[in-house]
Order: C-alpha cells, then sequence, then structure tokens
C-alpha cells in the first residue's frame, strides 16, 4: 500500500465488540472508520458519539455509520463483527448456521464493494466463520484473517502479569488452535522480558492460568450476565488492522487457512502468522510436543466438525 494514502476500516457490525473495535481504530488514527450494522439509527448514533469524543481524546479520524454497503467502498481493511450471541434454547448448530448465514451475506457484500480488502473475522465461532468468509468471498487465503490468538494471548499476558506483579508489557506469549476451549497455550513460549514462566513460577500455577486463558471468555459472561467481553476481543481486531494498515509485519496468533501446515488441511486455526500489508504474509510453523499435537489436532477436529455442519444444513 503506498505511503500518504488514506485508509478506510470498515467495522461491518456496531455492536459492542464493533464498536470498540471502531473507538481503537479511531484513536490510533489508522483511517476512516464506517461503522456498518442492519439496525436502522445504530451505527450513525455511535459513529457521531464516537466522532464528538475525538476532540478531547485528541484524535481527528472521521467515523461515519451506515446501514448501506455501498458506504464501505475500496475499504482496505474490513472487521466483521455482526452476529448473533447464543441464546437459551438455541444448539451449537443452530448458531452455526445463523451466524453461518449472516457472514454469507456480508462476504456478497465485501467482495461486490471492497474486493482488495483484507477481512478480518471476529463473529463467533470465529475459525468456522472466518472459513465460511473465505469460500464466500473468493479472495485469496491471505486476505482472509480470524481474530483469535491475539485476543488469548493478550489474556495470558494479563493474566502472568497479575500472577507475577509485573508490567503485563513485558510479558510474550504464543497460544494456538481454535478460539474456546480447546485452545492451545504454550508455556515455553510464555516469557517475561525474555524468561521463561517455567522459570518463574511453579507448574501447578501455571497450568492454572493456562486453563483461566482457555476458559477466558466465559469467566467475563459468567461476571457480566448479559453480553460477553467486548473491549478486548475490540482491540486485538484493532490491533491486527493497524499490523495490516501499517505494514508492521507483527508476528501475531492469528487464525488462518492450513494446507498442511501443522499437520492440518483445508481448516482454518490459530497458528503464528506475519501479518502486513499482503495480509497473512507467511505461517511460521513451531515444534510442538506430541500432547501439543494432539491438542491442536482435537482443536482442529472440532472446526472440522462446524464446518461439516454447515455442509449439512447448506449454508456451505
Ligand atoms: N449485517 C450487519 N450487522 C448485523 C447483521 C447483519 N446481517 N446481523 C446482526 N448484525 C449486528 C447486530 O445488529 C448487532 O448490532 O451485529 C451486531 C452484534 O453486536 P452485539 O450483539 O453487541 O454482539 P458483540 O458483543 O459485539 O459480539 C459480536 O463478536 O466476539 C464475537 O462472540 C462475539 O460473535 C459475537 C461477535
Amino acid at each position: 500500500m503506498a505511503s500518504g494514502k488514506k485508509f478506510r476500516i470498515a467495522c461491518i457490525g456496531a455492536g459492542n465488540v464493533g464498536a470498540s473495535a471502531a473507538q481503537y481504530c479511531a484513536e490510533m488514527e489508522l483511517g476512516e472508520v464506517i461503522l456498518t450494522d442492519i439496525l436502522e439509527g445504530f451505527p450513525q448514533g455511535k459513529a457521531l458519539d464516537l466522532s464528538e469524543a475525538g476532540p478531547i481524546r485528541g484524535y481527528g479520524s472521521m467515523v461515519t455509520g451506515t446501514n448501506d454497503y455501498a458506504d464501505i467502498a475500496g475499504a482496505d481493511v474490513c472487521i466483521v463483527t455482526a452476529g448473533l450471541a447464543r441464546k437459551p434454547g438455541m444448539t451449537r448448530l443452530d448458531l452455526l448456521e445463523k451466524n453461518g448465514k449472516i457472514i454469507s451475506g456480508i462476504a456478497e457484500n465485501i467482495a461486490k464493494q471492497a474486493p482488495d480488502s483484507t477481512v478480518i473475522i471476529v463473529t463467533n465461532p470465529l475459525d468456522v466463520m472466518a472459513y465460511v468468509a473465505f469460500q464466500k468471498l473468493g479472495f485469496p487465503k491471505e486476505r482472509v484473517v480470524g481474530m483469535a490468538g491475539c485476543l488469548d494471548s493478550a489474556r495470558l499476558r494479563c493474566f502472568v502479569a497479575m500472577e507475577l506483579g509485573v508490567n503485563m508489557k513485558n510479558v510474550d506469549t504464543m497460544v494456538l488452535g481454535s478460539h474456546g476451549d480447546d485452545m492451545v497455550p504454550l508455556p515455553e513460549y510464555t516469557t517475561v522480558s525474555g524468561i521463561p514462566i517455567t522459570k518463574l513460577m511453579p507448574e501447578d500455577r501455571i497450568a492454572a492460568l493456562m486453563e483461566r486463558t482457555r476458559k477466558g471468555g466465559g469467566e467475563i459472561v459468567a461476571l457480566l450476565k448479559t453480553g460477553s467481553a467486548y473491549y478486548a476481543p475490540g482491540a486485538s481486531a484493532a490491533r491486527m488492522a493497524q499490523a495490516i494498515i501499517r505494514d508492521e509485519k507483527q508476528l501475531l496468533p492469528c487464525s488462518t487457512l492450513l494446507n498442511g501446515e501443522y499437520g492440518q488441511k483445508d481448516v482454518f486455526l490459530g497458528v503464528p502468522v506475519i501479518l502486513g500489508a499482503e495480509g497473512v504474509e507467511k505461517i511460521i510453523e513451531l515444534e510442538l510436543t506430541d500432547a501439543q499435537q494432539d491438542e491442536l489436532n482435537k482443536s482442529a477436529g472440532e472446526v472440522q466438525t462446524g464446518i461439516d455442519g454447515l455442509r449439512e444444513v447448506g449454508v456451505l
């Protein structure tokens, strides 16, 4: 992407996660932010509110709201958070089918209006939704990426920092696998200023933090009682948009289409990638222990079950 270019970021879904992503993108002055939603007035209201915060927070980014996909024309990055949350009585497959249909419709509109964009999928179950988007968009695999590992790693970094009483910025980590209970946090790649946490805390505490990370989304749902996390998910999506727009070549865990890497085929799964102007520019393959590979296989199996379910109901 040429320097001096004015970038456009479309946030599709102006709910809690979409509006948080828009806020962080505006604060980082990544470009013009367009909030899109099916609810009339909703994205327009949030966009105006975010614009009015600009003079206080010191950003000059333009934030607009729309119900019309024509307004996302030429977007460089699309962050997709539109979808439904699981309601009582709804099975996993019901939710998959409903969100699968929503993502299919959105993908058609993105393909028409922003054919050169890189698409970040946030809607859950996100590895499956990223696969749906990839199939429907017809974009090269590099330009369809799921937001999961960024969030899961941020949660683990936060928990390690709280446990050790160190600055969160000193903590680095890597989380693989699908977003959910089957994620695979890697203790040996979790460090504090270069020191592996295996040297800083006992095994049982490490295991407890890994488990807390796996259940990180559920912990927030249980506390909020209505709704789910949105600050950290919004920040993670904005972080990925930043890496793409500024061509940062950031090594981040992201959900990407695997074609043989990590022994997986034709499935989206969280692995370390280099994220830059071309989207997923490279997949980094790490050597895993047998136990970690088993966990990753299980994680991929869950995503595959979701994809198969959508094939059965005709969404794919
Ligand atoms: N097109 C555009 N927007 C849509 C569509 C659609 N077809 N269908 C639903 N939406 C919008 C809703 O109107 C709502 O404003 O998506 C928004 C979803 O917002 P919330 O219900 O607040 O959900 P949120 O908490 O933002 O989570 C969104 O991100 O992290 C994931 O699991 C989470 O899948 C969920 C998604």
